[in-house]
């Protein structure tokens, strides 16, 4: 099961935890506000369940990534460009098979929050948000990556122009789509003669099926030992 938490800028290696003393942790239901979602799968005895998610999802293909120095192709360059800021016309879907690492994704108010992902994790981050990727220092992870094309991955890195790709704002006004109900029920109870904006049912709309996030949670932790499983395709390095 994921954690995640406000990170902490510092010097430090970015592998590193960053929290804040004492840590600020982030609900999984903020994460789901967020537009983040993520399950539980046994890489061992579930891929069943991860085939199933990536049907429903319309996930055509698959490739599987293996960083680590020895496995990754031009692996430095490669963890400095997962580093950067980005984000994607389509959400990303990481399923991990081994290891450990972070996605650090921004809130609305820009800050960064610090996703831990291990083995068994399932992870989508939404289109059009503003996020990152970093080994921990376990400096190890392998995980499978699915695609609604044959694969490719297209990072829009962080500009004054992608902060207006279409992706992104409409990841932004779903956000505020999402804000909206909780802020109208505030306003109600602030001020009771006023009916402002409080017509529309508390769509969580476009930040894909965050409402599924709950009853996904309760899917079963991964366990167990450290046999790799294979899905389909080979090994591409991006
Ligand atoms: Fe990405």
């Amino acid at each position: 099961m994921v954690t995640a938490w406000f990170y902490a800028d510092s010097d430090a290696d970015p592998r590193e935890p960053h929290q804040y003393e004492p840590n600020r942790e982030v609900s999984l239901d903020e994460l789901a506000r967020l537009g983040v979602l993520h399950w539980t799968f046994d890489p061992d005895t579930e891929l069943d369940k991860v085939n199933e998610l990536a049907a429903q999802r319309k996930y055509v293909s698959r490739d599987e990534v293996n960083i680590a120095r020895d496995t990754l192709p031009n692996y430095d360059e490669k963890l400095k460009t997962f580093f950067t800021e980005h984000i994607h016309d389509d959400e990303e879907i990481r399923y991990i098979l081994a290891g450990s690492g972070y996605f650090d994704v921004r809130d609305e108010q820009d800050r960064w929050v610090r996703i831990n992902t291990k083995k068994g994790d399932m992870i989508i981050l939404p289109a059009g948000s503003y996020h990152r990727f970093i080994l921990d220092t376990n400096n190890y992870l392998k995980a499978m990556r699915l695609f609604k094309e044959d694969p490719k991955w297209t990072p829009i890195n962080r500009s004054e122009e992608t902060d207006k790709h279409e992706r992104r704002v409409e990841y932004l006004e779903a956000l505020k789509k999402a804000a909206a109900p909780a802020a109208a029920a505030v306003g109600k109870r602030a001020s009771p003669e006023s009916d402002a904006a409080d017509a529309a049912p508390a769509e969580t709309a476009d930040l894909p099926a965050a409402k599924k996030l709950k009853d996904e949670a309760a899917a079963p932790a991964a366990g167990a030992a450290d046999a790799q499983s294979e899905p389909a395709t080979a090994t591409a390095a991006e």
